[in-house]
């Protein structure tokens, strides 16, 4: 191209705002593409050195925000070049040998998503642990575990918060699996058919902490798969927030009653003196829109795209970007309001103390005593119809009501079923909620968290130079 491009075009495709963020892996992605190119004969120890030592500076430069934007600076990749070529003349002008920013982008971008990847896994390590102090505390505290929102059956409340913990052990492990797919190094795919020089790709894999080289040069360009599993990460452990988010806000209303915000989590009404708000929970719920948007958005780009790179990538960090910190921040405030939120056990106990609750133990009992689930099923409904036809609870129907129903209830046995701590412990199986089931499941779960910090610590020691 010898004309000048058009300056509202040069504004329309700019895309600086977005990758500028990248800077720190676009330097460690050139100095290990710099000292490979000294490796294999393509720069002189000295350019090499002169490279290392200007990008070195621009680091510093925006470590300490000095680094200034040129109007021309199209993408993090030219800013970058455009500075080291002032820095340090001729030889950077080399830098970009046998590179592409098709390739440059692609490993700039995973360097970032295996940042990423590692750090949620932290911050949702970090909100386990919450779940699990507070599960600690309240393996004994009863509640009623609901079903379409309709009181059930006797759970406790470590139970209930262990619930969230599997949700998020299922994030850290598709995050885990997320960055084994980000382990790739695209470097040395150039545009799109590699080159003719002979690099070391090996080499560069090595010193950025890529575990794999990319097989196809075609895909490697043109893939951001690994973004659309980070993305799809996100907004599923989002999802899981967003429900967490909500149960405490339900469960704040004067209606449940089973919680509080202390008011440095909570937000006044600017009209209503009373009001206390859970906005922060709120926020959680509501950010997950912009999440799943993220994981639309990169689909949609992709979908239809020939190949090999094409310029609709470029929109892939914008969402990816957001997707990412909203996720972070929303795990870090979630373990933030775990950590204070206020249990009012006494509410908790209040409504478990509803005797419907052990209707179903009241079955199993019957089956016990040999009666077929489906007859026991409908003699306990008998009873709770008998009860509500007389006005009173489940509970206050005496021996005599239930030696009526059937003879095989064991009328003195059937009255002691109704107290919601016992009914707790007989829940005794593998993943039920008997305090001494979830006493081995706290532990379990102490044991999940250090492997979680464990692996991302071994990740994060395999990452080279990059950091
Ligand atoms: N800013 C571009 C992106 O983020 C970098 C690659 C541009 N390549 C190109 N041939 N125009 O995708």
């Amino acid at each position: 191209m010898a004309a000048r491009t058009d300056p509202a075009v040069e504004a329309f495709t700019t895309s600086i705002g977005a990758d500028y963020r990248l800077h720190a892996e676009d330097i460690a992605g050139s100095r290990a593409h710099a000292r490979m190119l000294r490796a294999v004969g393509l720069l002189s120890a000295a350019e090499q050195r002169a490279i290392d030592s200007g990008l070195r500076s621009i680091a510093a430069e925006f470590e300490s925000s000095a680094f200034i934007v040129e109007p021309g600076d199209e993408d993090i990749h030219t800013a970058v070049e455009r500075r080291l070529v002032e820095l340090v003349g001729e030889p950077g002008r080399k830098l970009h040998t046998a590179r592409s920013r098709n390739d440059q982008v692609a490993t700039d971008l995973r360097l970032w998503c295996k940042r990423r990847c590692r750090e949620l896994m932290l911050a949702a390590a970090a909100l386990q642990e919450a779940l699990l102090e507070r599960a600690r505390e309240h393996r004994r505290t009863i509640l009623p575990g609901y079903t379409h929102l309709q009181r059930a059956q006797v759970v406790s409340l470590a139970h209930h918060l262990l619930a969230y913990f599997e949700m998020l052990d299922r994030d850290v492990g598709r995050l885990a699996d997320c960055h084994r797919r980000c382990d790739v190094l695209p470097l040395g795919s150039g545009a799109l058919a590699s080159t003719t020089l002979p690099l070391d790709r090996r080499r560069v894999a090595t010193e950025l902490g890529f575990a794999a080289l990319s097989a196809n040069s075609l895909d490697a360009v043109g893939d951001r798969d690994f973004a659309v599993e980070l993305s799809g990460a996100c907004a599923l452990c989002m999802v899981h927030l967003s429900r967490l988010a909500e149960e405490l806000v339900l469960w704040s209303s004067t209606e449940f009653g089973f919680a509080e915000l202390p008011d440095s989590h909570a937000t006044g009404s600017s009209l209503m003196p009373q009001k206390k708000n859970p906005d922060p929970l709120e926020l959680v719920r509501g950010r997950v829109g912009r999440v799943v948007g993220a994981q639309v958005a990169l689909l949609t780009t992709l979908k239809g795209l020939p190949l090999a790179y094409n310029r609709d990538l470029q929109e892939d960090k914008a969402s990816l970007f957001d997707a990412v910190d909203t996720t972070a921040a929303c795990l870090a405030m979630a373990a933030d309001i775990v950590r204070v939120v206020q249990f009012d056990t006494a509410a908790m106990a209040a409504a478990a103390a509803d005797p419907g609750l052990m209707a179903t133990d009241v079955v199993d009992h019957l089956v016990r005593r040999g009666v077929a689930f489906r007859e026991a099923h409908r003699l306990v409904g008998r009873a709770v119809r008998a009860a509500a036809r007389r006005g009173c609870a489940l509970d206050e129907l005496t021996p005599a009501d239930w030696a009526t129903i059937d003879g095989r209830a064991g009328e003195a046995a059937v009255v002691t079923l109704f107290d919601p701590a016992r009914s707790l412990a007989r829940h005794g199986l593998e993943g039920g909620p008997s305090p001494r089931e979830v006493g081995r499941q706290l532990t379990r779960a102490r044991a999940r968290i250090a492997a979680t910090r464990k692996l991302v610590t071994s990740l994060a020691g395999t990452h080279g130079r990059a950091g």
